[in-house]
């Protein structure tokens, strides 16, 4: 059998990146060989196993077919007759589409190398088409290489296009397609995954509530420039999207709790925050326990970074409303409420009394 690096691990050495995880390709091997020597099988139906020491993955050479719609739909076929170039022709892109041997030789039948410096995703060959999760991808790496200068290939993005229409994307399930999404949104530059899923008509397809202009990705841009995490760049990707749109993507594509929190709050409040000095005591009192300052401080303060990032997208220098905001949090969050309980207020009328002492407060501090 032979043993060789292949995928990203090939591609990202050769781009002068670090790399993360390293895929293994196994030709001329059984499955039985590979229990014999040790490796642990991962799955039934994926002729992929573990290493016994380094735990990295080995998969079997294989070639695929498309029995069905969707990802349930594939049945693998993995044999020792398969070679090398079978397995790679059925990739996703030329440059991930290379192997290198274990003097470090790069085997290249698909002229990856070539793509990569000329800055091309390309598709390897039309067996692309088989896992339409695939547009997703391309997207995703158009957005982590988009600084080195990387575009789509025009035949790929045609090739994108027609998965698009075909309505084969409508079969990803959640999990598939939100992996693509978080990973795009933390890359340097998110709204390139979004730009390039419009460019091929599947952001109608996968988010038709999205627009595509650089107002509405404004706020993504800013996010990623200053590195925040994964929920405020989902809160800012959903920032110009109705609430009942902001639902229907959170749910679509069963985004983490607080990814959903984030840009559903958002879209209720983030008109609030940018009033900050000019609302009333009340308004922003009520949106203080909304958010639940008392027991989940952190959330608001994302959404405040939130509606900065926001502003910044609008074009404004600083966004003064984030300290007011703060100070107005740190106010209501220091009522103490012993003095109540000492006095003798319990259940409903102890609530009521801490709420009139955290809005006299929150005036006292507006009139400062
Ligand atoms: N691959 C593919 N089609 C997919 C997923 C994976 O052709 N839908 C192939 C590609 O050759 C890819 C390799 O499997 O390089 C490994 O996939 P994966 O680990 O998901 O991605 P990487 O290319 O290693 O990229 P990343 O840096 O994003 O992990």
């Amino acid at each position: 059998m032979q043993i060789y690096k292949v995928g990203g691990a090939v591609r990202d050495r050769l781009l002068g990146r670090a790399v993360s995880d390293i895929d293994w390709l196994v030709v001329g091997a059984t499955v039985e060989e590979m229990q014999a020597k040790g490796f642990r099988p991962v799955g039934a139906d994926f002729p992929v196993f573990l290493h016994p020491q380094t735990g990295e993955e080995y998969a079997l050479a294989r070639t695929e077919r498309k029995s069905g719609r969707g990802y349930g739909g594939f049945t693998f076929h993995a044999s020792p007759e398969v070679t090398l170039e079978e397995d790679l022709i059925r990739r996703d892109l030329t440059i991930n589409a290379m192997a290198e041997d274990d003097q470090g030789n790069v085997l290249d039948p698909y002229h990856g190398q070539e793509d990569l410096e000329h800055r091309l995703l390309r598709h390897v060959s039309p067996a692309f088409a088989e896992d339409p999760l695939r547009v997703l991808r391309v997207a995703r790496f158009a957005a982590r290489y988009a600084p080195l200068g990387f575009q789509v290939a025009d035949d790929t993005l045609e090739l994108m296009r027609q998965i698009a229409a075909s309505g084969e994307l409508q079969a990803l399930t959640a999990e598939r397609s939100w992996k693509e999404i978080e990973r795009a949104l933390m890359e340097e530059q998110p709204q390139v995954f979004i730009q390039v899923l419009n460019d091929c008509s599947a952001l109608q397809e996968l988010m038709p509530e999205l627009h595509c202009d650089a107002d509405s990705l404004a706020a993504l841009v800013q996010a990623a420039k200053h590195r925040q995490p994964l929920h405020v760049r989902w809160a800012c990707l959903l920032d110009r999207v109705q609430p009942a749109a902001i639902k229907a993507l959170n749910q679509r594509f069963k985004a983490p709790r607080e990814c959903q929190e984030l840009a559903v709050l958002t879209g209720e409040f983030s008109g609030r925050a940018d009033a900050g000095m000019a609302l009333e005591p009340s308004g922003l009192l009520e949106m203080l326990q909304k958010f639940d300052v008392y027991r989940r401080p952190q959330r608001f303060e994302d959404f405040i970074v939130t509606c900065e990032m926001r502003a910044l997208g609008r074009g404004e220098q600083t966004y003064p409303q984030a300290e007011y905001l703060r100070g107005a949090a740190a106010t209501a969050r220091a009522v103490n409420v012993k003095p109540l309980v000492d006095a003798g207020l319990a259940g409903q009328a102890l609530g009521e009394a801490l709420k009139n002492e955290r809005l006299k407060a929150i005036e006292a501090y507006q009139r400062r």
